[in-house]
């Protein structure tokens, strides 16, 4: 695997490996067999970051359980969020009287799980806990717990596995962190 990529002219430094992810991921899917066992939970991926994660998340799932998807807008084509969350598709499940884990890539300000919790908890689930692969604890201003959280970092930008800029480099197998602007080429 790489040691950098280069993404719209920037450059960006290895940070999180393939087999660091991996581990991690299937550390949280045992505890997530664990805390559900018995249980049916609907796991909702948010679109479009999730959609890696989710779908190796989900590969190590043995509990019965069903799958959905909100997809969201906030970033748009640049690094810092626009503060505005925008919903693109809805679910299409019932939600009431269900235990539902939201499936999350990053949790950057906060606002876009935020908005979920208030959407879904509208329609009163049986429980609801949120998973994310990523959180940038220093900047997310929630007022709630989540629940699973595969690695806390700093707040820097990062791509890879499902996370894009200008909605490139999802592909890759690794995350990656922006370098520091001294170590920009050019
Ligand atoms: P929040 O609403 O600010 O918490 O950001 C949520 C969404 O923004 C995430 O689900 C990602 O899709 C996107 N995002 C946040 N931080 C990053 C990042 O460092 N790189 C790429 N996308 C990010
Ligand atoms: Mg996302």
């Amino acid at each position: 695997m790489n040691d950098y990529v280069t993404v719209n002219g920037e450059r960006f430094a290895m940070f999180l490996s393939e087999e660091q992810i991996q581990r991690r991921v299937r550390e949280l899917a045992a505890q997530l067999n664990d805390d559900y066992r018995g249980k049916t939970p609907i796991f909702i991926g948010i679109l479009n970051g999730a959609f890696i994660f989710f779908s190796d998340l989900i590969r190590e799932i043995t509990v019965d359980c069903e799958v959905d998807f909100f997809k969201l807008s906030s970033y748009g084509d640049a690094k810092i969020s626009s503060g505005q969350v925008k919903l693109l598709k809805d679910l299409n499940c019932q939600v009431t009287g269900r235990d539902i884990v939201v499936v999350e890539d990053i949790i950057d300000s906060g606002l876009s799980i935020d908005f979920i919790k208030k959407l879904m908890t509208r329609e009163n689930p049986s429980s609801f806990r949120v998973v994310t692969l990523l959180l940038k604890k220093t900047v997310a201003k929630i007022d709630f717990p989540i629940d699973y959280v595969g690695f806390e970092i700093p707040p820097e930008f990062v791509v890879g596995y499902g996370l894009d800029y200008g909605q490139k480099v999802r592909n890759l197998r690794a995350i990656y962190r922006l370098e520091p602007a001294a170590h920009q080429n050019g």
